[in-house]
């Protein structure tokens, strides 16, 4: 099969369209003939060796995490799909190796949820990792009905989905983002506020009792949190460890099916968007990887595999 791989840490330049073995299907897992993948800035920065303390790393690597395709073979006992179903999936693996920029790729079933009818293959691409990410920090941290949440980097591929996830559970929602993404912001009844110069002053003016709870998914903003949360109110981040030092949660998503479907229906309802920034062939990884890292994308990088 075709796929996109490294044989060594770098930058996007690594990057090259090879001949692979077909991944070989195992017991509890579907090999997945790809439609579509997503980008996210965990597959460069693991490119750059930067997690390679966390994670083993066996080359040649095919980089990617976030799947949508079609079932095309079951491994042993997994009466949950069949071959044809059309699927998505977090597909992380315990090694970096077998990622989802190729033409098949297997998952555990664990991982995998239905495409909705409803959801367009882009739309499915790009929810998994990033929409995850949002909903268990959301989730983790308890959000309620009624009350009033700040997301930092709401126009990120995992911020516009937080955003619109709190949203949905019945919170007032802020968000920070430059200013030309601000009427897209309004569009999704989020409130946008400009991050930079006198951010933590607008906030308090905003609100000025505080926010109840406070995620953040760009990093380099406890100071600003901080400031802004209420007395007992609650704060995580998806970036910054350092907030466990300040009573935050720091988090890392982890796969799930069951909680993945429950986005899935959301999206294919039309009660959670997921901006496409653009789309990519598969040989075009490298742009897509680049365009990834420059740090300032509304919503998700998504590359075609299939055509
Ligand atoms: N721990 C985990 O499990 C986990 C999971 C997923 C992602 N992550 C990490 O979370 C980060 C975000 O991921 P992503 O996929 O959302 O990235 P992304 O799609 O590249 O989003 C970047 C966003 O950050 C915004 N931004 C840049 N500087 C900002 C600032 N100072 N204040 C507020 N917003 C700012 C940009 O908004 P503008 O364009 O409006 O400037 C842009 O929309 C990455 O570092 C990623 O590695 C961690």
């Amino acid at each position: 099969m075709k796929a996109m791989t490294y044989d060594r840490y770098g930058d996007p330049d690594v990057l090259q369209l090879t001949e692979q073995p077909m991944p070989r299907v195992g017991p509890g897992e579907v090999r997945i003939q790809v439609h579509s993948a997503a980008v996210n800035p965990v597959d460069w920065k693991l490119m750059a060796g930067k997690l390679d303390g966390l994670m083993q790393a066996v080359f040649p690597v095919i980089p990617g995490w976030d799947v949508t395709g079609t079932v095309e073979s079951v491994g042993l006992d997994t009466p949950e799909f069949q071959v044809g179903d059309e699927v998505m999936a977090y597909a992380r693996k315990d090694f970096v190796h077998g990622g989802t920029f190729a033409e098949y790729v297997t998952v555990p079933v664990r991982a995998v949820a239905r495409k909705p009818e409803g959801l367009d293959w882009d739309q499915a691409a790009g929810l998994p990792l990033a929409g995850l990410t949002a909903y268990q920090l959301l989730s983790r941290l308890g959000l309620r009905q009624g009350e009033t949440v700040l997301i930092h980097a709401a126009s990120g591929g995992v911020g516009v989905l937080g955003a619109q996830i709190a949203r949905n559970l019945g919170a007032r929602v802020f968000g920070t983002a430059s200013p030309r993404n601000h009427e897209f912001l309004r569009s999704l009844d989020i409130e946008p506020v400009a991050y930079g110069e006198g951010l933590t002053e607008t906030l308090q003016a905003l609100v000025p009792e505080g926010f109840d709870l406070v995620a953040d998914f760009v990093g380099g903003v406890l100071d600003v949190t901080r400031a802004v949360l209420r007395d007992g109110g609650r704060h995580g981040s998806i970036v910054d460890d350092g907030v466990k030092q300040a009573d935050g949660l720091y988090m890392w998503v982890r796969p799930s099916g069951d909680e993945l479907q429950v986005l899935a229906d959301m999206a294919a309802q039309g009660r959670l968007e997921v901006p496409v920034a653009q789309t990519f062939g598969l040989e075009q990884l490298p742009d897509a990887f680049r365009l990834n890292q420059t740090g300032h994308v509304r919503g998700k990088v998504i590359v075609h595999v299939r055509r």
